[in-house]
């Protein structure tokens, strides 16, 4: 597939690597610094490129929107014309200093986002892993036993894009449903940040993150 990268930091900037890395063509696009994603483009060692937002969009089969919440107009404007895209979002609504979700309940960034482009076809997946455990999956996709990872959507045709994406990195797909329930996987994403960043003395969950690769 062509994959075109909104966002190349830490999340884009890993799942990017490994698509690459993977046999897929990919377009790294959107970061303040080109050398910076030509570099990222070098480094993937596989088919990969750098260019602008509307370049990595232009052809892709599918993309992966990876930018901060105050990012995404911004972005989305850049892109250009989404229609009929698959955009793998990892997006989280965070707040400005990253301390609050700034929608949930009754709806989900993920929504939202499908209500910015609603021509293109939105899933919900990778928001809930941290970006530290993404190359130490990839590594150990060989292994039987595969971490899961739990994506949603409302299109079946793009939620099997996904998953073949998700199985990529390494990990095993769980249908989660409908973009709704992004309401739901969106608020444990912050418990499971909390428990990752808590270190060695936190509690097992974050644990067993940490020692994955091992
Ligand atoms: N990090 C994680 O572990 C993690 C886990 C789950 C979900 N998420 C979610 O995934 C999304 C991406 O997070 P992230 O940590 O990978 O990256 P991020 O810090 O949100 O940055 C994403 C990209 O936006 C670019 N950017 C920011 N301001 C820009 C501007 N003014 N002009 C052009 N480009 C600009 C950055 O470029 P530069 O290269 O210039 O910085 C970077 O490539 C977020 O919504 C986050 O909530 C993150």
């Amino acid at each position: 597939m062509q994959i075109g990268i909104l966002g190349s930091r830490l999340m884009g900037g890993k799942l990017g690597t490994i698509w690459a890395r993977a046999g897929h063509e990919v377009v790294f696009s959107y970061s303040r610094g080109k050398e910076k994603l030509n570099k990222l483009a070098r480094d993937a060692r596989g088919k990969a490129r750098a260019g602008t937002p509307s370049e990595a969009a232009k052809d892709a089969d599918v993309l992966l929107l990876a930018v901060h919440w105050s990012r995404i107009d911004d972005v989305l404007k850049q892109a250009g014309d989404l229609s009929g895209k698959v955009i793998v979002s990892c997006s989280l609504p965070m707040n400005a200093d990253d301390t609050d979700l700034v929608i949930a309940h009754t709806s989900s960034g993920a929504e939202e986002l499908a209500k910015k482009v609603p021509k293109a076809r939105v899933v919900s997946a990778f928001g809930t892993v941290p970006s530290e455990v993404l190359f130490d999956v990839f590594e150990s996709r060989r292994k039987a036993t595969r971490p899961s990872l739990v994506y949603c959507g409302d299109d079946p045709k793009s939620k099997k894009v996904a998953a073949e994406l998700i199985r990529n990195v390494g990990f095993d797909p769980v249908d989660g449903g409908p973009l709704r329930i992004a309401r739901y996987t969106e608020p444990f994403t912050l418990l499971i940040a909390q428990l990752a960043y808590e270190g060695k003395g936190g509690p097992r969950l974050a644990y067993r993150f940490e020692r994955f690769g091992e």
